[in-house]
């Protein structure tokens, strides 16, 4: 006997195929040293960072001297911003792997984002990569 598949079990199965790779992208910040990201191993000095910001998992290569979201959209990575000077918050993100290449967070995220630091978060406008 056959199975059928109808258009209702196809966007099922296209659901959870997302599910699964919003779900590899998110272990990834489990393992600082080393990742299985789309069935390849990766050591951590692959050098990308793993940024999340609502529904959007960007990977993004670090550019020396530039802030997390310039790079971000240099790579088409279209992260939400709004004034890049640190004030509105429309840039924050949430770091799911690579936390180590960035610079510490300055007063302006520290202000914004207090506890929220501890959580991954990083403003992408403030956020350096270190030198
Ligand atoms: S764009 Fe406004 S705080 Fe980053």
């Amino acid at each position: 006997m056959s199975k059928q598949l109808t258009i209702g079990s196809l966007k099922k199965n296209i659901l959870d195929m997302k599910r699964q790779q919003h779900n590899e992208i998110e272990d990834t910040s489990v393992n600082e040293n080393q990742s299985i990201l789309n069935g390849r191993q990766e050591s951590d000095h692959s050098s990308k960072i793993f940024v999340k910001q609502k529904s959007v998992v960007c990977a993004v290569q670090p550019m020396n001297e530039m802030t997390l979201l310039d790079s971000a959209l240099e790579q088409s990575c279209h992260l939400e911003h709004k004034c890049k000077k640190g004030t509105c918050g429309k840039c924050t993100v949430r770091i799911l792997k690579g936390q180590s290449v960035l610079s510490n967070p300055n007063d302006l995220e520290n202000e914004k984002l207090g506890s929220q630091l501890g959580d991954g978060y990083r403003l992408a406008c403030q956020a350096l990569f270190k030198a």
